[in-house]
């Protein structure tokens, strides 16, 4: 995700810029670039790939006296990872970089270019330079065109300018995306988007709130509130502990990803939807030529969000879809047809079973696509085609926001395939499609929700094993939902189909027998209800998750009402995500390191 870093002192200005960029590394970006405005002159510098690419670029560039200066990793959603679209963006005689999504940029930026202005990149940030520059011309000041073009925005940011008439200031602002400033005792200014670049550079920070704006200088901290008011800074130390301050406040990289991914499905949903169709820029729609059939292959947690779409594919696209856990796939001689659509899909681009079978789908000369977290990946190298899922970095070894994005990515494929095939009516597209702009709704986590998970979580130590039971796609969830109880608590656990209980575990049936019930109000819920009868009446502890109420259950965790299973799948994926966490939590373990695991499995 993109990060911000800003300086405005007498140190070496491109130096701080770019270590607060490395700082935000961790968060992944595609491309990185800095803008320095040093006696009344700019210097910019971009390069796409890894901030290596920036140092090398900015090797000779030297900063020795006051400046100031504004650095940016991006990780590109509206426009390709190119240099071009890399911030810093430069107007006539000004840069600016941003976080997040300006929602009017099209209608600002087409009344700009009715006026003669040329853009150069495809990015929704770069208006607001054209737009700042285009307020100048009218404005008594430089700060009076920034407070205007701050009230024309939009949508969420989080902003730094620069430009030449005020050598010694930044202006900022910010609205939905974070941001601070910090100070130290050498009187120097430091921006940037998350504490970490600031440890050991500033002694005090202050975080803005949404709405407001301002300018620093060398002599001014000027904040405004959203309603034009000023207000006091208020400072606070900063910590130290750049591992802690990683983690924005959360207990571990796991628990920050389960909240992020309501944010990080945004990301995924941006510039996607159509009112009645899908897009996806980066697929050529010839790939779907002469296919009559798509195989998933992936492992793990992938692995389960593949087993979802195979629901999604038939259901919606109406497309044959089978699914492959890839370690068995390699060895066992499968027969490859040429009109299959071969999918593989990794977090990470480079687990080593999925990049194989990867190999042996293209040297069978079958039509390749990878869905993929990670740009660049050698799975994003090898294939055909490639959607990226927009998760940002995942640290947590227990996957989570890459599950979600990814089902994210199926579910808009397979209305995408559904479109091009004309398997869907239009009018249950556009439901469709607005049942997707409810999912970072749905994925967010709430106080009450959280609390409920943590204090019933102490009921769940112990036992001989655990079911997490679902029917349709809620199984694969079951599945995913007892991989993450095992991965961190490493206490049995297993995902089971609920209707296929009598066959066989229900022998296993006892209080000790933990069922974790997935009941949607919207897909088969009478029949899911019989099945979770008939372990309670054998005395199973049952756990329900569900909208309804059920009687027959020990404990109950309830979510949200709402009108579509697709979006009770989402919640309740949260439920189970966080109900693994706080059990692994109480047992005392490490629950972003589990042991044995690895975050990137590259050997067989
Ligand atoms: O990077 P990948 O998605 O290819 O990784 C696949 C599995 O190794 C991964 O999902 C693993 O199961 C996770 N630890 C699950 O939490």
């Amino acid at each position: 995700m993109c990060g911000i870093v800003g300086y405005l002192g007498k140190k070496n200005t491109k130096e701080i810029l770019l270590d607060g960029l490395k700082e935000l590394e961790y968060r992944g970006y595609d491309s990185a670039g800095i803008a320095v405005l040093q006696n009344n002159n700019f210097s910019s510098y971009k390069a796409i790939g890894k901030l290596v690419n920036l140092q090398e670029k900015t090797k000779d560039f030297i900063t020795d006296s006051f400046a100031v200066g504004i650095g940016h990793t991006r990780w590109a959603t509206h426009g390709k990872p190119t240099e071009l679209n890399a911030h810093p963006h430069l107007g006539e005689s000004s840069y600016v970089v941003h976080n997040g999504i300006i929602e009017n940029y099209a209608e600002l930026k087409s009344e700009l270019e009715a006026n003669g202005v040329k853009f150069l990149s495809q990015t929704d940030t770069e208006v607001i330079v054209h737009q700042f520059e285009k307020n100048l011309k009218t404005s008594t000041s430089a700060f009076e065109a920034f407070e205007t073009t701050i009230s024309e925005l939009k949508g969420a940011y989080a902003v730094l300018l620069v430009t030449k008439g005020e050598n010694e200031t930044i202006f900022f602002a910010k609205h939905g995306s974070p941001m601070l400033v910090g100070i130290n005792h050498e009187d120097e200014k430091y921006f940037a988007s998350s504490d970490t670049p600031l440890i050991g550079q500033a002694t005090d920070v202050n975080y803005f709130e949404d709405g407001d704006y301002g300018f620093v200088s060398k002599s001014e901290i000027a904040i405004f509130s959203k309603d034009g008011k000023r207000k006091k800074p208020q400072f606070s130390k900063i910590s130290t502990n750049k591992l802690s301050a990683q983690k924005d406040g959360y207990r571990f990289f796991m628990e920050k990803e389960i909240y992020e991914q309501s944010d990080v499905i945004s990301d995924t949903l941006m510039g996607r939807l159509g009112d009645d169709e899908i897009n996806f820029d980066e697929l050529d729609p010839k790939l779907f030529d002469g296919i009559n059939e798509i195989k998933l292959c992936a492992c793990g947690t992938s692995y389960h969000s593949a087993l979802s779409a195979t629901y999604m594919f038939e259901r919606y696209a109406k497309i044959r879809c089978s699914v492959e856990i890839a370690s068995e796939f390699r060895y066992r001689k499968p027969l490859m047809c040429k009109d299959t659509l071969f999918v593989v899909i990794s977090q990470s681009g480079e687990t080593a079973d999925t990049l194989e079978t990867l190999k042996m789908a293209k040297e069978a000369g079958l039509k390749t696509l990878v869905i993929c977290n990670v740009d660049n990946s050698s799975m994003v190298r090898l294939s055909d085609a490639c959607i990226l899922t927009r998760a940002g970095i995942e640290k947590g070894v227990a996957s989570t926001k890459a599950f979600a994005t990814q089902v994210t990515v199926f579910w808009m494929l397979s209305l995408y395939v559904a479109k091009l095939k004309n398997s869907m009516d239009s009018i249950e597209l556009a439901r469709q499609i607005n049942l997707l702009r409810e999912v970072p709704a749905s994925t967010k986590v709430t106080d009450s929700m959280h609390e409920k998970i943590k204090r019933l979580s102490k009921r769940y130590l112990h036992g001989h094993g655990f079911f997490f039971i679902g029917r349709d796609i809620f199984f694969p969830l079951a599945l995913e939902g007892a991989l993450k109880l095992k991965e961190i608590s490493y206490l049995h656990a297993e995902g089971y189909p609920s209707g296929e209980m009598k066959h066989g575990p229900i022998a296993l049936a006892d209080p000790e027998l933990f069922t974790i019930a997935l009941l949607p109000q919207h897909l088969l819920h009478e029949k899911s209800k019989s099945n979770v009868e008939e372990l309670s009446a054998r005395d199973s502890t049952i756990c329900a998750i569900s909208a309804v109420e059920f009687d027959k259950a020990d404990d109950f965790i309830q979510i949200s009402t709402c009108q579509d299973y697709m979006l009770e799948f989402f919640e309740m994926m949260v439920v189970v995500q966080l109900l693994s966490l706080e059990i692994s939590v109480r047992l005392g373990n490490d629950v972003d390191m589990p042991r044995n695991l690895a975050k990137s499995v590259t050997v067989e």
